[in-house]
């Protein structure tokens, strides 16, 4: 029997593993076996036993792109609200007249699993197009037991159908659906309740999010939201301090979230929790951009305590519109001032934190064969170019995927 089913030679490796700038190794091998790396290392040492072997022709290999926070399944659009920001109303004005999340719950609903299957497939392969080989998605625009259970229920399929892994979050919590108006107390029951009872039974869900926010739910609510999930064993995670200071990320920390997201207003001591606690911070560039927010993420204090800092394209109808993951990391860099290699860690070792994952994000002995062969001479360049497809050839689990661009 080979020792290993293929090997891949002739490439610099940007392992993403601590010690050397971007973990880089500069003539190196990665023997695949099974799915997964069976050894990683400079060229020179590699053993023998390889039946086939590629030439990476001296290009760049880095782990599988890994998009920890969308929201890539819904109905229809929100280009009219985009226009009536143009005008001048604000992201909030138009929640709170109805439009907003409400009005993508309205398109979500109205559309069947199929058309919701076509339209996530869309987007889910122009992120893998760009080397993007896992990808959270989360549900939130059904907020009834029937239409969350169907988004998750088309994001499994996404990942049972397309070559990409798919980890599902469910986010019943994300805005109050019509019909509850003044009783969140109420809409928290059922959330926490039979809805969460459903998706658990139908193993819908990897994961549970909430929305604290004025135009959401406070953080007692959120509070009573993760107490369920804990009770199911689901990790959790939290869309904290994206629009004020909810004392979002102090929350995350205490239940032990995996990962807040946003966090633009975050305080510093909500940092600091999160920083004892190991919650990442997943920044959302997409959304900051896209909402003209001046106020920026608290960088400094998650650099100063410790907080690892994910990126992800937070892909949905009403604050970012994006199927882009490097764009999000150029703008990681050029509006959050992240380093290159900050960004591209915040898609590979950072990401699979945020989603829990320890088997990806690093190209390393024992992780999954999910890498990218990229055209370009230096990691940096990942963040630099705006709209290049660097991308030259994608593996996933070992195999060579035939969409690869
Ligand atoms: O991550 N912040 C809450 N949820 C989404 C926005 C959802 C929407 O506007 O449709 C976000 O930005
Ligand atoms: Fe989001």
């Amino acid at each position: 029997m080979d020792r290993f089913d293929a090997v891949w030679v002739n490439a610099r490796l940007a392992t993403m593993t601590h010690g050397r700038p971007y973990g880089a190794i500069d003539d190196g091998a990665i023997a695949v076996k099974d799915g997964l790396i069976a050894w990683v290392g400079p060229r020179a040492a590699l053993p023998d036993g390889g039946e086939i072997q590629h030439d990476a022709g001296g290009r760049w290999i880095t782990p599988g792109l890994i998009d920890c926070h969308t929201h890539l399944v819904f109905g229809g659009d929100r280009a009219e609200e985009f226009e009536m920001r143009l005008n001048g109303a604000t992201y909030e004005e138009i929640a709170r007249a109805g439009g907003g999340i409400a009005s993508s719950v309205t398109r979500t609903r109205a559309a069947s699993e199929d058309q919701l299957y076509q339209s996530g497939a869309r987007r889910l392969k122009a992120l893998m197009s760009e080397g993007v080989t896992t990808v959270e998605i989360k549900s939130g625009y059904g907020l009834d037991i029937e239409n969350e259970a169907k988004m998750l229920r088309v994001a499994r399929r996404l990942g049972a159908t397309l070559p990409a892994t798919v980890i599902t979050t469910f986010l019943g919590a994300h805005a109050m659906p019509p019909g509850f108006e003044g009783q969140s107390s109420d809409y928290i029951a059922l959330v926490a309740g039979p809805m969460m009872d459903r998706i658990v039974a139908e193993n819908l869900a990897d994961a549970v999010d909430v929305f604290a926010e004025s135009i959401a739910f406070s953080p007692e609510e959120a509070a009573i939201v993760f107490e369920a999930a804990r009770r199911h064993g689901l990790p959790v995670k939290l869309h904290a301090d994206q629009l004020s200071d909810q004392g979002g990320a102090a929350l995350a920390a205490r239940f032990g979230a995996l990962s807040a997201e946003h966090l633009e207003y975050a305080s510093e001591a909500g940092i600091a929790a999160m920083g004892e606690a190991g919650t990442v911070a997943v920044l959302l560039p997409g959304a900051y951009y896209f909402l003209r927010d001046t106020t920026m993420p608290p960088i400094a204090a998650m650099r100063r305590h410790g907080v690892d800092i994910a990126i992800a394209s937070d892909c949905n109808p009403g604050s970012s519109p994006a199927v882009s993951l490097l764009l999000m990391l150029n703008m990681a860099c050029t509006l959050f001032r992240l380093t290159p290699e900050e960004a591209l860690s915040g898609v590979t070792r950072v990401a699979a934190k945020a989603l829990g994952l320890n088997d990806r994000g690093i190209l390393e002995t024992g992780k999954r064969a999910d890498f990218v062969l990229w055209d370009v001479s230096h990691p940096a360049e990942l963040s630099y170019w705006i709209g290049a497809k660097p991308a030259h050839r994608i593996v996933r689990g070992g195999g060579i995927l035939e969409m690869s661009p």
